[in-house]
């Protein structure tokens, strides 16, 4: 990816975009994004909507398929053919090497004006700042390791949420005697991987996770504890429905709201379905975290704003930026996502527990060391590397493929993918 960005971008200067000043023209953005699913648009509405009220013309520019694969091809072939969005949903570092290759505009003046360094996170500002710099602008916090579950369906079995993996794999066995599905699931690769990283937090710990996703330990990555994480996704493999292959993650998540499986586990960009369909929070589903040490795997969309002509584009990308972290945008947008602000000072009263919970789990585990990155949805890894992970957690998921051989695959494919 680094060297295409570059390789496309040359030594294209990072261009200030500037505060909204006054208008010099009518506001136009063309935004990229991949939130089609039913909270995912209403998320993207609310922008939209806001936009509208600052006179701004948005042009949607929508990519099917969640995780944002597909989308990352059609970003790359607009920065090609020199006509990229004004604005576009990346994540990571893929925002670090959009901004190495002089691709995106400095916000530097409208964080500024807003005090950015004041109401972002650490964690946050490293993933948008390049250089020191804004360059993109980032819209929530999503939290990777969560189960959702029916408590109706587990509760046929006489179960609740499981807090360890092997109370996971219990009340799963119950269910499955019961003719129950106990993980509803989307097999597409990236789904795959967000189940792999959980349990590699989960059977691994934090510490491992770090060493093996964050690090590319080598030792880490072939280790007997490696070995143990496969062994526990060859189970979640037997919890799956025989129609898992292809499933879109949304889909996934109203098997559990319909009761026809018990749970899923998913980032909570679920908690926007299940908000979007009337659900409500401990009555028809509960939330928690999938079992770990206090462990909090990190995902969050931003903005970045890529170097374009026209005031009216210009203008546009101010208008949105200084849109996106305002904090009633913030709260308006961060309901509907299902995620929770990427500013710390939004007021908590119209956040539901989940919500909370992730509010005061993040604080915990920054606080407390056990904050990571997520690989599958591109923070912690991206490119040739989160590939390689994603490669070997979705094949061995597919197949009979041995814990041992998976563990090898992984050490091979991460060597050849640095
Ligand atoms: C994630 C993204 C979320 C959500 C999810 C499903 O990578 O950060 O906002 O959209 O994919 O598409």
């Amino acid at each position: 990816m680094k060297t295409f960005a570059r390789a496309l971008c040359g030594a294209v200067s990072m261009i200030a975009v500037t505060a909204a000043a006054p208008a010099l023209a009518e506001p136009k953005a063309e935004v990229l994004h991949y939130w089609t699913s039913g909270g995912e648009a209403k998320a993207v509405q609310a922008l939209q909507e806001a936009f509208a009220a600052r006179g701004g013309e948005w042009v949607d520019a929508p990519v099917a398929g969640g995780g944002g694969d597909a989308q990352a091809a059609v970003l790359r072939a607009r920065v090609l053919a020199g006509d990229p969005p004004a604005a576009v949903q990346i994540k990571g570092p893929n925002i670090q090497e959009w901004a190495e290759a002089g691709a995106l505009g400095d916000l530097t003046a409208v964080a500024t004006a807003q005090d950015w360094d004041k109401v972002l996170p650490e964690a946050i500002q490293n993933i948008v700042k390049y250089e020191g710099k804004y360059v993109a602008v980032p819209v929530n916090v999503h939290r990777v390791d969560w189960i959702w579950a029916n408590p109706e369906v587990l509760a046929k079995v006489g179960a609740e949420v499981p807090t360890t993996w092997e109370e996971f794999n219990e009340t799963a066995d119950k269910l499955q005697a019961a003719g129950i599905i106990p993980l509803a699931h989307g097999g597409q690769p990236w789904q795959d991987a967000t189940v792999f990283e959980t349990v590699v937090l989960g059977i691994g710990g934090t510490d491992f996770y770090r060493k093996a996703l964050v690090e590319l330990d080598m030792d880490a990555l072939g280790s007997d504890t490696m070995i143990a994480v496969f062994d526990q996704m060859r189970k979640m493999r037997g919890y799956v429905d025989p129609d898992f292959p292809g499933r879109d993650w949304n889909l996934a998540t109203a098997m559990v709201m319909r009761g026809e499986a018990a749970m899923q586990i998913m980032g909570d960009w679920a908690k926007g379905e299940f908000a979007a369909a009337g659900k409500v929070p401990g009555v028809d589903y509960v939330c928690a975290s999938t079992p770990s040490d206090n462990g909090y795997l990190l995902n969050s969309d931003s903005f970045a704003m890529f170097n374009v002509s026209g005031d009216d584009n210009v203008e546009g990308q101010a208008v949105l930026a200084e849109l996106i972290l305002g904090t009633e945008f913030q709260e308006t947008f961060n309901l509907f996502k299902g995620s929770i602000p990427a500013r710390t000072d939004v007021p908590r009263a119209e956040f539901d527990d989940c919500a909370i919970k992730s509010m005061d789990d993040m604080v915990a585990a920054a606080e407390g060391g056990t904050l990571l990155g997520s690989m599958a949805h591109e923070i912690a890894q991206a490119g040739a590397v989160r590939g390689a992970f994603i490669d070997v957690a979705t094949a061995h998921f597919n197949s009979d493929m041995s814990s041992q051989d998976a563990v090898d695959q992984l050490v091979k494919a991460i060597k050849l993918a640095q």
